[in-house]
């Protein structure tokens, strides 16, 4: 027997009307992944990536499909249980890392926390510090954002999404706005997480050779998948 798929999208479909106007960026979509996949979403500008990111972070919610998520159905939670269901299960990465200015990398860290309850003031000091040991920035603490590089607020962003040690994270465009060393730190971060903390991680990107770095590539368009390739990690 097979174990089920950490994500299952099935006739996945969210349309938006304003007006008399209607737009639908998911087009009864089909789509499984295995626990601890590390996958890369492609495709044109407008095809429906951030859509899709966002139903299956718990942001959103769908028209209509199937949607099941770490075993939760998540087109069937309440708004209130969805977005708890988000704090404690998914972490979702930026292209523009939104930190906030006047917080420290500690600070912006522990932010996730603070919406927990039962959590004492040590427990979250060692959470905090444990993922930023995990991005690599232990000596950054008590650095703001504008005294870090891009590549270093990217890895602050990722120790906040890490940090209530969530089995999912979505990244959209995480590598975008970042040289290509600082980007290739990133991606073999996101890799690590993967294969040795068992993450299940969903990327979009443009860039060819960052979705190289994932385990599987799919390519989208019109809100519908159109091809895939298979990659090996480097
Ligand atoms: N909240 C919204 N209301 C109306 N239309 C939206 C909304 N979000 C996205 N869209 C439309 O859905 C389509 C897909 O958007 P998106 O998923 O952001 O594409 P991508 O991330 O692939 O560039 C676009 O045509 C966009 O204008
Ligand atoms: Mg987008």
């Amino acid at each position: 027997m097979t174990s089920p798929p950490f994500i299952r999208c099935r006739g996945l479909t969210r349309i938006y009307r304003k007006g008399r106007i209607e737009v639908t960026p998911l087009d009864r979509l089909d789509l499984d992944v295995p626990e601890g996949e590390f996958l890369a979403l492609m495709g044109p500008s407008g095809s429906g990536k951030t859509t899709l990111l966002n139903l299956i972070s718990g942001i959103d919610r769908p028209t209509s499909g199937e949607l099941v998520v770490g075993g939760e159905d998540l087109a069937s939670l309440s708004r209130g249980r969805l977005t708890r269901w988000r704090a404690e299960r998914c972490g979702y990465i930026f292209q523009l890392y939104h930190l906030v200015p006047i917080l420290s990398a500690f600070e912006n860290v522990e932010l996730p926390l603070l919406l927990r309850k039962g959590l004492t003031r040590a427990d979250r000091r060692h959470r905090v510090a444990a993922a930023l040991d995990r991005v690599g920035l232990s000596d950054r603490a008590t650095h703001r954002p504008a005294e870090l590089s891009g590549g270093q607020e990217q890895r602050v962003a990722i120790a906040r999404a890490l940090v209530a040690d969530p089995p999912l994270l979505v990244a959209d465009e995480p590598t975008g706005d970042l040289d290509r060393e600082s980007a290739d730190q990133i991606l073999a971060l996101l890799r690590t997480l993967s294969s040795e903390h068992g993450k299940t991680i969903v990327m979009v990107t443009h860039d060819a050779k960052a979705a190289e770095s994932a385990g599987r590539i799919l390519h989208l368009e019109k809100g519908r998948l159109v091809e895939s390739a298979v990659a090996t990690p480097a």
